[in-house]
């Protein structure tokens, strides 16, 4: 049996696995992350790969022994699902453990874009804070306000808990019912769907131009679910006040009009960036790999 990981784990892979299956060998790199391009798959029977490993029917073809791909994400829009189904390979994911670490994190972004955290950053580090002025940087107060929360699963419920211990309105949909009416009624959006066929560019230069004057986008699903020039537009026009982006569509470079929008809090796709959700994530990528190769069903499959 033959197990390969892209990345070194916040966990010991390679003695979980033998502890069940001693003569398995298990390849792991020393450190970081190794692109799939340059690893052998001809005879792993079990992948475990990172969101930034796009997996299609090429790389499929590359691992014909293949049985499982545990990839250390919940988002699964960097696999072939249906490549992954004909060529008979199970794929889990790593839902519930990033739920509570996402949803801080939207939350953070809610505030940071609010309250113009990186703006008032950029202005101390600079040197340049002439001490406290009555008008600065005046922001957004979210006690009061709505927030409209785009699909409704475990990520964008936590969201909407959080939102509502802060005094907002939560108003919420999942991302395949109609969206347009949050977009009108919402002083904030957040995202929390997945980036799917029908939900890239689900915001898009029509549904911004909804948005009330002066509202604020929060992205920390996919950046393909934005048309991200549309949103340098909105910014740009001061249509809308902010934005909190996680995500990007083609990370990691970012639209260079986002880069140069103030308006713009730009983080580097760290939702699930807490050593409790990354420790988990890779255990559930363990005991996938562990469950398939020991013939038994894992939890968290993706495939039909
Ligand atoms: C992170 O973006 C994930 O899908 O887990």
């Amino acid at each position: 049996m033959r197990v390969v990981a892209t990345a070194n784990l916040p966990i010991d892979l390679a003695a979980q696995v033998r502890a069940v299956l001693p003569a398995a060998r298990v390849e792991v790199p020393v450190a970081g992350w190794t692109g799939l391009a340059a690893l052998d798959l001809t005879a792993a029977d079990a992948l475990v790969c990172l969101l930034l490993d796009r997996i299609d029917a090429a790389v499929l073809a590359r691992a014909p022994r293949l049985r499982v791909i545990a990839n250390c994400a919940v988002g699964v829009d960097n696999i072939d699902l249906p490549a992954a189904a004909a060529a008979g390979v199970i794929v889990t994911n790593t839902p519930d453990v990033l739920t509570e670490a996402t949803a801080e994190f939207a939350i953070a972004l809610l505030f940071a874009a609010a309250r113009r955290l990186g703006e008032g950053e950029r202005l101390v580090r600079a040197g340049a804070w002439p001490g406290w002025r009555l008008d600065q940087l005046l922001g957004m107060q979210l006690a009061g306000k709505t927030l409209g929360v785009i699909g409704f699963g475990r990520i964008g419920q936590a969201v909407a808990r959080r939102a509502g211990a802060l005094g907002m309105r939560v108003i919420a949909v999942g991302s395949h019912e109609p969206v347009d009416p949050i977009f009108a009624a919402a002083d904030a959006i957040s995202l929390h769907c997945p980036l799917t066929p029908a939900t890239r560019h689900l915001v898009d230069a029509r549904r911004l131009a909804l948005m009330r004057p002066g509202g604020i986008l929060i992205n920390t699903a996919r950046g393909g679910c934005v048309d991200e020039a549309a949103l340098a537009d909105a910014l740009a026009s001061g249509h809308l006040a902010g934005a909190g982006l996680d995500v990007y569509a083609h990370e990691p470079a970012i639209h260079p009009r986002l880069l140069a929008s103030p308006r713009a809090v730009l983080a580097p796709h760290l939702g699930s960036a807490t050593t409790e959700a990354r420790t988990q994530m890779a255990q559930l990528c363990a005991d996938a790999v562990i469950a398939v190769l020991t013939g038994r069903r894992p939890a968290n499959v993706v495939t039909r």
